[in-house]
């Protein structure tokens, strides 16, 4: 250890005073960062570097070594280098499918707080999430190695979500004899890429993890290098909040803290710019205007509150305001729009499906939204754009989006908090993409929804009904057609209104240009639905009878009707029963190879997890199942 050590300087201080010590500590800035690098670059021996010669291990961390060896000691105590990498391997490896593992120190000048993700091209979505708060961003270079297609990749992520300071580290500088060439040739290379992709500066600096070069200070090995060690480097970089301070004021509204009739807050994390008591607020979407009346933290009133602080707002004026929300300064409102055009990250085993209903995460509010088929996808190496039809596991690519609603937002580019989202798998819950929005495309705000005077109470009142949609779904030949076919003659004898789609029928005209990819049963499914809902805003009760054969389409018609309108029943019939029967001949063509994507096959078939009625038709005749469907329809 050497004088320059940041905790040498540290642990005087906190012998002479504890309490001015405290006081530094207090006050310092937090640095996000995350590294990135191939499988073998040495990012464990990097951030174990990092971790032993700054000493601030803190304590669960050293708890963690601890369990594994009885030789590492508390806090101040000697840790035994190679141990404590090993234990960060260690440990890392537990957690590689979970998460990204967060690891904090601190020096003199600054706390940190560094993503280590796994390297492995299949956890891009660990590497995107570390990525998406970090500050600066460390690519590790194995000098033996140069510039890998991980690096580029990695660097096209690293600049795509918005990361403003790159550190080339050229490590394991001690296996190439510390040669300048190698080191100015990696960087002359990688400056060559940089570029390409946007990424206009960035800081190369010559290391060795293992051995400690260039980290906290100077290397007496290298001598021709004339920039800073990495940890002071890393101690000086200029923040990105102090950027985010000097753009207009937003914040998206986390929660609203009522704790008392007397007391209306909107608490959140301020996003960019700066308030003020005193100070014009709009929020949006909703436009309406007021002041801010207090700006309260935890610790009590403030006169100011900067970007990247949590705060509570309250507001002069008694107006509506929720979470998801977005407070913005009254003269520089955000655009709002519903349909968007962005980059995507795709990050899940199962590849994108153009028109199916994600749930999409912006700011703090969770909207549902369909991806319209990709304009393109990026070659990350070559920045070639690519015709595709979908977007695969960590394949980058562009595409329009529509939400069901309108939302606040900012390009990624301008503020990465309000141009930045995640999309959720509606089933799965899986983080599918990250995505980053480019802009607002116009052509939604030219249409409006018309208001009519005869509404659909009218239409149903003059029925004498109250409209429903029988939604059959289940295997070709389950017996949807014959049922809803009893369904619907029953209902007429009784005087009901009603019109029955029928798969086979709706395929001859409206849908005649779909055929059975996923893609067009789910368009097939999507216009199925909205036919539908018209239907029952004219006041029918409506039946249909389609495969439907994926949860989330079915789930999203559910969405479109009003609550308690529409009836899932699961015309349940074993493949093997289907097949017995194959009155169309179709699954002997199937099982023959001579039709593809045949439901229940070679194309899936999800089964409803809660229908509102179950038909089991090895049980019952459809003359029954229908009587089933009309005692649950009209009681
Ligand atoms: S859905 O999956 O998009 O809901 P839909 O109910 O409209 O399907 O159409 C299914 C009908 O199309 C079947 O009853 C069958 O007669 C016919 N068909 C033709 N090819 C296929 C196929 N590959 N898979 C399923 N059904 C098919």
């Amino acid at each position: 250890m050497t004088t320059q050590d940041p905790i040498y300087k540290t642990d005087a201080l906190i012998a002479e005073n504890i309490d001015a010590y405290l006081e530094a500590h207090q006050h310092k800035t937090m640095l996000r960062f995350i590294t990135c690098g191939s499988v073998d670059d040495g990012k464990s021996t990097l951030i174990g570097r990092l971790l032993y010669d700054s000493k601030m291990i803190f304590e669960d961390q050293l708890a963690a070594l601890e369990a594994d060896s009885k030789r590492v000691g508390t806090q101040g105590q000697e840790i035994d280098f190679a141990l404590l990498v090993d234990g960060l391997a260690a440990e890392r490896e537990q957690g590689i499918t979970i998460d990204v593992a967060y690891r904090f120190f601190a020096t003199e000048k600054r706390k940190f707080i560094v993503a280590d993700t796994p390297g492995h091209e299949q956890y891009t979505r660990n590497m995107v999430t570390g990525a998406s708060t970090a500050d600066v961003a460390v690519i590790l270079i194995d000098a033996r190695k140069g510039v890998l297609t991980q690096t580029r990749r990695h660097s096209y992520l690293v600049n795509l979500l918005g990361i403003r300071h790159v550190v080339l580290a050229v490590n394991k500088m001690d296996l190439v004899g510390y040669d300048q060439a190698i080191f100015d040739k990696i960087v002359e290379e990688y400056g060559e890429f940089a570029r390409s992709i946007g990424i206009d500066a960035f800081t190369a600096i010559p290391i060795s993890g293992f051995k400690g070069d260039n980290i906290t200070g100077p290397s007496e090995n290298t001598p021709w290098y004339h920039g800073t060690a990495l940890l002071p480097h890393l101690e000086t970089v200029e923040l990105d909040t102090t950027a985010d301070q000097a753009k207009p004021f937003r914040m998206p509204v986390q929660w609203v803290n009522r704790p008392n009739l007397d007391f209306r807050g909107f608490a959140g994390l301020v996003a960019s710019g700066t308030v003020r008591p005193g100070d014009a607020i709009r929020v949006l979407p909703s436009g309406k205007t007021s002041t801010i009346a207090r700006v309260v933290s935890l610790d009590g009133d403030r006169d100011l509150a900067v970007a990247g602080e949590s705060v509570t707002l309250t507001f002069a004026d008694e107006i509506d305001c929720s979470r998801g929300q977005v407070i913005v300064a009254a003269q520089s409102p955000l655009e709002v729009a519903d349909q968007f055009e962005s980059t995507l990250v795709w990050m899940d085993e199962h590849e994108l499906v153009p028109g199916r209903a994600y749930w999409l995460k912006i700011g703090t509010q969770t909207v549902s939204a369909t991806v319209h088929a990709p304009k393109y996808e990026v070659n990350v190496n070559t920045q070639e754009h690519l015709a595709t039809k979908t977007l695969d596991l960590n394949a980058i690519g562009v595409a329009n989006i529509t939400t069901d609603r309108e939302i606040p937002f900012a390009p990624y580019d301008d503020n990465r908090d309000l141009g930045g989202f995640i999309l959720i798998d509606k089933i799965t819950n899986h983080t599918v993409a990250a995505g980053m929005i480019h802009f607002a495309l116009r052509r939604a705000q030219n249409i409006h929804w018309q208001a009519t005077d005869i509404g659909r109470e009218h239409h149903a009142g003059m029925k004498h009904q109250k409209p429903a949609v029988l939604w059959l779904t289940g295997l070709s030949g389950s017996g949807k057609s014959t049922i809803a076919n009893i369904v619907e003659k029953k209902l007429a004898r009784m005087n009901r209104h009603t019109f029955l789609l029928d798969g086979d029928n709706v395929r001859h005209g409206l849908n005649k240009d779909l055929g059975f990819t996923e893609a067009d049963r789910i368009e097939n499914i999507r216009r199925v639905g909205e036919v539908a809902k018209l239907m029952t805003d004219a006041g029918l009760i409506v039946i249909t009878a389609f495969i439907s054969p994926f949860r989330s389409e079915r789930d999203m018609v559910r969405g479109m009707m009003q609550p308690g309108e529409f009836v899932e029943v699961f015309v349940d019939t074993p493949l093997s029963v289907a097949e017995g029967r194959d009155v169309k001949g179709l699954y002997a063509k199937a099982r023959a190879g001579q039709l593809k994507n045949f439901t229940g096959i070679d194309s899936p078939y999800e089964a409803p997890e809660a229908p509102e009625i179950r038909i089991d038709t090895t049980e019952i005749t459809p003359e029954q199942a229908a009587d089933l469907i009309i005692a649950r329809l009209i009681p």
